[in-house]
């Protein structure tokens, strides 16, 4: 059994999707959350669950900020330190995907935003919060994605991130030991507003689910599981971790894929 009573976490990309989820599993274990994301309205609803779901009623603190800028991410730990003075796990979860091809015009501007969120103000608040956290023997989760290990499609600069965000989770593990661990976790598709940009996302999301060897694509709930799991003390041996719920995708056989297309029940007949 899980519990987080007395922890203090700071969990990033908490307005939407995955770090929401997880926000309002954390309260529903004990924890005193910081949420923070761009949107103040969703910022709002996420913490009415969180209050909603806590043991104690606790409400979390929130923070409206944009990782775009490095002022932000510091105003996002002082004010969580501000409220809390005590910080036990840091969850990098906000994120977001590139939108230019390759050689597309504005793909280097892209490249630059998508790491600026997805890595540098992962690097800025793991720097600061890690006295804190080394202080309280706690933990960091960092949400990368199986892009991180397989590219995916035209999401390079997307695939780049996450890749240093791994390398990044390993380098940390070993210089913060013995009094932080961190990992990672690294979901394969999940149903979130994440694919929004896409035209239709719903069933592009269905169709994924098609070719995965679960036969579904995630939900957030799956990834906020293990997020509090590796955050938790029952992972207290694991450290450097790079732990992957993909639906299975990294195994998808792509021939069983093919072969499931080509010989359809009519065509075995005929
Ligand atoms: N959904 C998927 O299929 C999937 C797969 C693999 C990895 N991931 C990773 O999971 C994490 C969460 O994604 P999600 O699917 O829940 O997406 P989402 O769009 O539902 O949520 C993203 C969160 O990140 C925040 N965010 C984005 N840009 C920000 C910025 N500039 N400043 C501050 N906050 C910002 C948003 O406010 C939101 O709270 C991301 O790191 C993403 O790369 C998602």
């Amino acid at each position: 059994m899980i519990n987080l009573t007395g922890k203090v976490a700071l969990i990033t990309g908490s307005s939407d999707g995955i770090g929401a989820a997880t926000a309002i599993l954390f309260s529903s274990l004990g924890a005193k959350v910081a949420i923070v994301g761009r949107t103040q309205s969703k910022l709002d609803k996420v913490s009415s669950e969180c209050q909603s779901k806590s043991p104690n009623g606790l409400k979390p603190i929130v923070i409206q900020a944009d990782f775009e800028k490095d002022e932000d991410v510091k105003r996002t730990f002082d004010e969580t330190i501000k409220a809390y003075n005590q910080l036990d796990i840091l969850v990098n979860n906000a994120g977001v995907a590139c939108q230019k091809r390759f050689a597309e015009e504005g793909d280097l501007e892209d490249y630059d935003r998508v790491m600026q969120v997805n890595v540098r103000s992962v690097i800025l608040l793991t720097k600061l919060a890690k006295d804190h956290l080394a202080r309280a023997k706690g933990s960091i989760v960092n949400v990368s994605s199986i892009a991180g290990i397989r590219m995916s499609g035209t999401f390079w600069s997307y695939c780049m991130t996450k890749a240093a965000l791994d390398m990044f989770t390993k380098s940390m593990a070993s210089l913060l030991s013995p009094e932080i661990r961190v990992n990672s976790v690294n979901p394969g598709p999940v149903r979130t507003n994440f694919l929004n940009q896409i035209e239709n996302p719903n069933s592009l999301w269905d169709l994924m689910a098609t070719t995965m060897p679960l036969q579904r694509v995630g939900v957030p709930d799956d990834i906020a599981q293990l997020i509090a799991f590796l955050a938790s003390d029952a992972a207290k041996n694991i450290t450097g971790s790079i732990v992957v719920s993909d639906s299975g995708s990294l195994v998808a056989d792509p021939h069983k894929t093919l072969a499931s297309v080509v010989f359809t029940d009519e065509n075995k007949q005929g």
